[in-house]
């Protein structure tokens, strides 16, 4: 049997970028042993040279159930348990209803439904009670941008499953909530396929529509995940938290 790891554990589903990234970052300064994942073998060498060395870095896609079998049976063998799972890789395109197919729509719900659903699932024997669970939300889940239907409708389920698995985990006192993040310069943008041109004109459009102004960054994503993940956050569960700079408060700018 695996002896347990004394300090606490973090496995964070697409931790090769970004918001993932940076709350690896975050999480190893305060103290974690963390485990990320990602799926672009270019992506996992350059966060495996850019996280520090207590960082463990592994491939397992998001959307395949035997991938996330091996990850769990990896996470016991190397700790013997989990105090934080945040589960945040997803696919992230937009495309028309006209425009897009149904390989577009089953790989959406694949990874950021199914498979952070069953990622949870294949994880929960190794969560300690007590722990805790987030998922990466968006805003787009509850306000409307023409083209991500599908990517809309993926995160708005995972809103809705994460606030029923919350109160079907209270009994282990185990705390799950999304963080819902609004506009965060992140790679993610530059997988819209904008020109570099047409990716400055975007963030600027963005940046007018925030009432602070600006785009988020990937740090002030991770610094919400580790407050929810510690003690100081031990009477929040079934919430969505927002980091969108006001954005979505306010009515459009025209
Ligand atoms: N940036 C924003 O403005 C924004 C706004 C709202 C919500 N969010 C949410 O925040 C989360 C992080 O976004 P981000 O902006 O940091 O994106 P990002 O920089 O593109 O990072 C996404 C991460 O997910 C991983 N990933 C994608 N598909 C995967 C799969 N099938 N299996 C394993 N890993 C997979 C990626 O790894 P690979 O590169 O290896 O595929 C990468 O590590 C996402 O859930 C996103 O929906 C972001």
């Amino acid at each position: 049997m695996t002896e347990e790891t004394s300090c606490p554990v973090a496995l964070i589903t697409g931790g090769t970028s970004g918001i993932g990234l940076a709350t690896a970052r975050a999480l190893h300064a305060d103290g974690y042993a963390v485990l990320v994942t990602g799926r672009n073998p270019h992506n996992l060498a350059a966060a495996e040279r850019a996280l520090p060395s207590g960082v463990a870095v592994l491939r397992a896609d998001a959307g395949v159930l035997a991938e996330i079998d091996v990850l769990a049976a990896e996470a016991r063998a190397r700790y013997g348990k989990l105090d934080l799972v945040f589960l945040n890789a997803a696919v992230a395109r937009s495309a028309s209803l006209e425009s897009l197919d149904e390989q577009f729509y089953d790989e959406h719900f694949d990874v950021n439904v199914k498979g952070q659903f069953f990622t949870l699932q294949r994880m929960l024997p190794l969560i300690v009670d007590g722990g805790s669970v987030i998922f990466s939300g968006s805003r787009i889940a509850k306000r409307a941008f023409a083209g991500w239907s599908v990517y809309g409708a993926s995160k708005g389920a995972l809103l809705s499953m994460a606030r029923a698995l919350a109160i079907e985990l209270a009994p282990r006192r185990i705390r799950v909530n999304t963080v819902s993040p609004g506009p965060i310069d992140t790679p993610a943008l530059k997988k819209q396929g904008f020109s570099p041109e047409k990716l400055d004109d975007f963030r600027s459009e963005m940046a007018l529509r925030v009432p602070l102004g600006r785009l988020g960054s990937d740090d002030e994503v991770a610094r919400v995940v580790a407050f929810l993940a510690s003690p100081a956050a031990s009477y929040i569960t079934g919430s969505d938290v927002v980091v969108d700079g006001g954005m979505f408060t306010t009515l459009p700018s025209r």
